[in-house]
């Protein structure tokens, strides 16, 4: 094995399906792995998710689960996008996983005791969505600056990370150039964070407890952009110096987006710092895919659901659009008319077509292969030399993270063939028996570079190269020193194409029709609701296996009458509910703000568990849980009993 080469992605929030513009980092990374390894390096690609924090707990009580329950299973969707999209990540990280939760204890342990970390009072504004806080003067309108969300004004008491005295390192590091990619980034947040003056960071908090809880302070939990960012090294063993943590620390890459800058180049260094390890050689912080010029989300549809997109496209075609279209570094925008367009001009009719006419033009003159000897031509020279240097011009983008313009090197060579068809003119060729050879160099050629081109587009595309390498019936290795045809050296070389026999097989890339497709999309979202219910569903029935009546008694199921309700200060999602079980009334925290209001259920009787343990909600206390179904269009039923019973009647 080469050298070792380590790579991220950030660790995503199982707390929405995720969409095009999360996958878009993760294709990313996947394709500078899969190209480091063929470069020969010991390649140690990581991902994951981020499971701890407000925003998840949240999201777990209104999906009326435990905070396990709900990220065990967002983290089998993400796992199986990941799969479907074929991410050849080498390891997955969850923060859930009990050594990265034992090890960021520690981490909080060494901080506190070389004094990293001190307690203290904090006062400030805190986003949920972004699990982020903010000062007064940073809100913009009273809205979070970053996502525009709501903001609380949150006070407790709270451990904080001497971010301030890093302030100087940071900024020599930023300053020096190699650290940050692209290097605007880094001058904004010396501009806007250091240069005002770094503060000191809260990193605890009191008011719920999904997370590490601090081994010298229990009522505290860690803070999660620290939880989240100690992943890349806890996933190598981290606080165990040896094993993987010596082979693959610093990471030679992490990839981020633009959103998360401030996280990466500020308090994941100094956090580094503090522990007195090495810091990774370079951040990439990559621009966003935008639809209609706004923000993506998930309620824009199946437009931007990867696993839809890739059941339509193909997942080679969505790999292709996310690393073609938009300069990596810089916004873009998102669109299916985009993405078809992309699909028909580039891949179906230049790389598809290459391939459909080449195989179909050897199968007609050639059935007994093509012969070896072959003649010159002096429209060759033109092509073979662009053959020969696309590889390394790849390479050389493909190490500046410039995926575009590396694509864009690879389609060169596979335009020119395209116009070396039409220069040679294969069909007129074959006329003659006396241009037979001029023929067969001319196919020979064709062949070899789809060879070439086939190898190139290994990184970006997962399951093309394998679909080429068949219709050119490509042996594995030249059978002159057995260099392997499938590898990167082979790639360098023209000439080396050597095949059992080329197979006519299905168009790589077919053309699509535009209209027809956009159609069908538009009415895979309006069935979607009825889908969605179907598939989760066909979930709850995998999920539950059979239970004894023992098990089932140790649940307490109750009735129970609401007899106060009111909204969770700062919360859109929950009510805050007495409800009266006739020996006790108990507190309950919902999350059915969203589909009730206190006047629909005051007075009315529902169903109840009431023997969970109780849990902090948003710093309330939640006695019990109060019963759902999920309706057609996905809101939320309550249950309730046909006639009135007396409260506290146990169900039976
Ligand atoms: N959990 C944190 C990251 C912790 S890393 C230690 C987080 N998660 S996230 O799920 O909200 O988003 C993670 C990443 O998804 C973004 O940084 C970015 O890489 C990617 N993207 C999310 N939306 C995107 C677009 N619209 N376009 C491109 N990338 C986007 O933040």
């Amino acid at each position: 094995m080469g050298d070792t080469y380590y790579l991220t992605t950030p660790i995503y929030y199982p707390s929405n399906k995720l969409h095009i513009g999360n996958a878009y980092t993760t294709v990313a990374c996947d394709a500078i792995a899969r190209y480091k390894r063929m470069r020969g390096f010991d390649v140690m690609f990581l991902t994951g998710t981020d499971e701890h924090g407000q925003k998840i707990e949240e999201r777990a009580v209104a999906a009326g689960k435990t905070p396990q329950a709900f990220v065990d299973g967002m983290y089998e969707d993400i796992a199986r996008l990941w799969k479907r999209l074929n991410i050849s990540y080498d390891r997955f990280i969850r923060t859930t996983d009990k050594h990265h939760e034992a090890a960021v204890a520690e981490i909080y342990e060494t901080l506190y005791k070389q004094g990293d970390i001190y307690k203290s009072e904090y006062e400030g504004w805190y986003c949920t969505s972004d699990e982020s806080f903010w000062t007064k003067s940073q809100l913009v309108d009273g809205h979070c600056p970053e996502c525009g969300g709501e903001v609380n004004l949150t006070k407790e008491s709270s451990y904080f990370f001497r971010l301030s005295k890093y302030a100087d390192r940071l900024e020599a590091l930023l300053a020096s150039g190699d650290f940050v990619m692209p290097m605007s980034r880094a001058n904004e947040m010396i501009q806007n964070f250091i240069r005002p003056g770094l503060e000191d960071l809260a990193v605890t908090r009191t008011s719920f407890d999904w997370g590490v809880k601090l081994p010298f302070d229990p009522e505290h939990v860690a803070y999660v952009w620290i939880d989240a960012l100690s992943n890349y090294i806890t996933a190598l063993g981290y606080p165990d110096m040896t094993g993987d943590m010596a082979a693959y620390w610093p990471a030679s890459v992490q990839l981020i987006g633009k959103d998360i800058v401030r996280f990466h180049v500020l308090i994941w260094p100094a956090l580094l710092m503090a522990l007195n390890l090495p810091l990774p050689e370079k951040i990439y912080a990559h621009g966003w895919l935008l639809m209609d010029g706004g923000k993506m989300s998930k309620s824009k549809g199946n437009v931007v659901d990867p696993l839809i997109l890739s059941d339509m496209y193909g997942v080679d075609a969505v790999r292709y659009f996310l690393l073609r279209e938009l300069p990596f570094g810089q916004d873009g925008n998102f669109s299916n008319e985009a993405l078809i367009q992309r699909i028909n001009s580039d891949l179906a009719n230049d790389l598809g077509n290459l391939l459909s006419r080449t195989v179909a033009m050897i199968e007609k003159y050639f059935p007994e292969g093509l012969p070896d000897r072959r003649t010159a031509g002096p429209e060759d020279e033109s092509l073979l030399e662009l053959a020969g240097v696309t590889a390394d011009r790849m390479a050389a983008e493909m190490e500046a993270f410039n995926f575009s313009a590396a694509l864009h090197h690879i389609f060169a060579l596979v335009a020119r063939a395209n116009k070396y068809i039409d220069e040679t003119t294969p069909w007129i060729l074959a006329k003659h028996d006396a241009d037979r050879p001029r023929l067969g160099t001319v196919l020979y050629n064709l062949a070899d570079v789809l060879r070439m081109v086939a190898v190139l587009i290994s990184p970006f595309m997962t399951e093309s190269p394998a679909k080429i390498r068949e219709a050119l019936g490509l042996k594995k290795n030249d059978p002159n020193d057995g260099l392997a045809l499938d590898g990167w050296e082979s790639a360098r070389q023209t000439g080396r194409f050597a095949s059992d026999g080329v197979k006519k097989g299905e168009s790589l890339f077919p053309r699509i029709d535009m209209e027809e497709s956009l159609t069908k999309l538009d009415a895979i979202s309006g069935h979607s609701a009825e889908q969605k219910a179907k598939e989760s569903e066909a979930e709850n029935a995998d999920q539950y296996s059979e239970v004894t009546f023992d098990d089932f008694k140790k649940l307490r199921l109750q009735i129970g009458t609401v007899v106060e309700a009111e909204a969770v200060p700062k919360s859109k999602k929950l009510l805050k509910l007495t409800v009266d079980f006739g020996a006790e009334k108990r507190q309950i925290v919902s999350g059915i703000a969203a589909h009730y209001t206190p006047e629909n259920i005051i007075g009315k009787q529902y169903l109840f568990v009431t023997n969970l343990a109780p849990r902090k909600v948003f710093g309330i206390e939640s006695q019990g849980m109060i019963l759902t179904a999920e309706k057609a269009d996905a809101s939320l039923s309550l249950i309730s009993p046909l006639d009135e019973v007396l409260p506290g009647a146990p169900i039976a």
